[in-house]
């Protein structure tokens, strides 16, 4: 590389940008260290960027509005555009069909955002390949794969003929890397290697209050990905909405690559979606706990949205139907259906129109002597596009209801933090959701002395409503001492077609069904 041309043209584009203090311990670096750089700054167009910061530090647009206005503009998401797993269950099976009937016909993608940096989990690897102390010691990347294997089988057997599940995967600058290795490894768990499309989204500088560039090092700009909104940009620079054309996709399912409980191109949700002529929907669990820092599916001013805890007061938070339900109950869970012609309207027309948000963040720096700095209050921004940013834009929105202890159970956090949504709340809520598919299909479990354990409610479906506000609320305590129970994918992907391993059987936990048969392991073979 010939470094004294690049800087010369970098020097002077960082001067108009405003950015010249970059260079500033450029004469005490080495050539690796200009190289690094250079790199970094060639990956910064700060002409683009400085007219992103500028924009999302505007007044607040009518859609980024404070508590109180934007209580007054909130109105919850209509029944008519609702569908829900324990209210319209006489519809569910229609549904079902439907989405396995798309899926059969090659119509159905689906589409991880895997570009976060699990900051709060604190690994230095991709999230998705984390293991969270399973039987299996799957990873979560293996349990998403195996369900989109077994969706295929259930698929083909239905239709009589072969169908594929495009996986599309968004990585990030720093997960790329490990994770194509990571699936390349493991022989992409079974699914072929040419299914699972791996592309790159963006990443931006962390900047001051004042529109500056931080440096974490001499000779590395602090770089953070986009936001998972930065999807929409990342599906046009890698030309991911062609291919996904190139294949006849209709419709895509996106969901984050955390929630270890992720229905990955959950048929009935497709199926409702499409049913519904809808061309964006997002799935939710029901909020029961008005403090609960959960954003809600709602509308303002008339078009859909996100609205997080914090942007509304207490008051609209607690406010309830005469059902006794929350008025905002519509819990967003990262977890969206799109028509690829949305998509497509997105990518062309209204992604460039999006402002990014404004996250005020402690950012590690180096001082003008060159001493690293760790803030102890936030001292800049991060800059970040969210997923559901485009609900907006869409002509049919439709909300689909699931029940939080069967779909929902999120990784943020380490063990050693608060307590919610670690490894260990994630393997009780797989555990515990695999027990009750045990129970439900006519299995037991027994103890040492071979005493039937008590059953557990198999689902809030048989409850009234009363008791499963009670149930969601203390979903903590039910998966605090989980029967040890884990099902492959690759056996159910559902709950369905047990019978034949577990009706009328006791089991001493722990207990394994795979591929492999019944397995009922010693406590000390673990
Ligand atoms: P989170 O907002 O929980 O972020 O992401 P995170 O990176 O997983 O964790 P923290 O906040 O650093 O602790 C929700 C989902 O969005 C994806 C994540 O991979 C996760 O699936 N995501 C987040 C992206 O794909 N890109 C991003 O820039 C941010």
């Amino acid at each position: 590389m010939d470094c004294d041309l690049d800087l010369a043209v970098q020097r002077e584009q960082l001067e108009r940008a405003g950015q010249a203090h970059l260079l500033r311990f450029w004469d005490e670096l080495n050539e690796a260290e200009r190289a690094e750089l250079l790199g970094d700054l060639s990956g910064c167009h700060f002409a683009e960027i400085m007219c992103f910061f500028g924009r999302a530090l505007q007044v607040p647009a009518p859609l980024q509005q404070q508590p109180p206005q934007m209580d007054e503009q909130m109105e919850p998401v209509p029944r008519e555009v609702q569908g829900s797993v324990t209210r319209d269950q006489e519809r569910l099976p229609e549904w079902e069909a439907e989405g396995l009937l798309q899926i059969s016909e090659n119509k159905v993608a689906v589409l991880l955002l895997a570009g976060g940096q699990g900051t709060r989990l604190g690994v230095t690897y991709p999230k998705g390949m984390y293991n969270v102390g399973l039987l299996s010691r799957k990873t979560l990347f293996q349990i998403q794969a195996e369900r989109i294997l077994k969706l295929q089988q259930l698929a083909s057997a239905q239709f009589g003929h072969k169908c594929t599940i495009p996986w599309y995967i968004m990585t990030s600058g720093r997960t790329m890397e490990s994770t194509e290795e990571f699936f390349a490894k493991n022989s992409y768990f079974g699914l072929q290697k040419g299914n699972v499309i791996f592309f790159q989204q963006g990443m931006l500088p962390a900047m001051t209050f004042d529109g500056k560039a931080i440096l974490e090092g001499k000779s590395k700009i602090s770089m953070a990905p986009d936001g998972n909104g930065g999807l929409y940009r990342a599906l046009r620079n890698q030309k991911i909405v062609e291919d996904m054309e190139k294949r006849g996709i209709g419709f895509i399912h996106v969901y984050c690559v955390d929630n270890i409980l992720v229905k990955v191109a959950d048929p009935t949700f497709i199926g409702f979606c499409v049913k519904q002529q809808a061309d964006c929907g997002a799935k939710v669990v029901e909020k029961t706990n008005p403090t609960e820092a959960v954003g809600v599916v709602c509308q303002v001013n008339g078009l859909y949205q996100v609205v997080e805890y914090s942007e509304i007061t207490l008051v609209t938070a607690q406010r309830r139907n005469a059902d006794g339900r929350l008025t905002f109950n519509a819990g967003n869970i990262c977890n969206h259906f799109f028509t690829l012609q949305f998509l497509k309207n997105i990518v062309k027309d209204y992604e460039p129109k999006l402002r990014h948000h404004v996250a005020q963040k402690k950012i590690p720096y180096i001082d003008d002597h060159g001493q690293q700095i760790k803030p102890d209050s936030p001292n800049g921004i991060k800059l970040e596009k969210f997923v559901f940013d485009i609900f907006q834009f869409s002509r049919k929105f439709v909300v689909f209801e699931v029940l939080r202890e069967d779909e929902f159970s999120p990784l943020k956090n380490a063990d050693s933090q608060n307590g919610k949504d670690t490894p260990t709340t994630a393997r009780h809520a797989l555990m515990s959701l695999h027990h009750r598919w045990v129970l439900n299909a006519g299995g037991h479990f027994v103890d040492e002395n071979g005493t039937r354990i008590p059953a557990i409610p198999s689902s809030t479906t048989r409850m009234s409503e009363a008791v499963a506000a009670v149930v969601n609320d203390n979903l903590q305590e039910l998966t605090d001492v989980p029967i040890k129970c884990e099902i492959s994918a690759l056996v159910s992907y559902a709950g369905e077609g047990l019978d034949k391993y577990v009706a009328g059987r006791d089991f001493r936990p722990p207990l394994i069904i795979d591929e492999k048969g019944v397995q009922e392991l010693t406590a000390n073979g673990l």
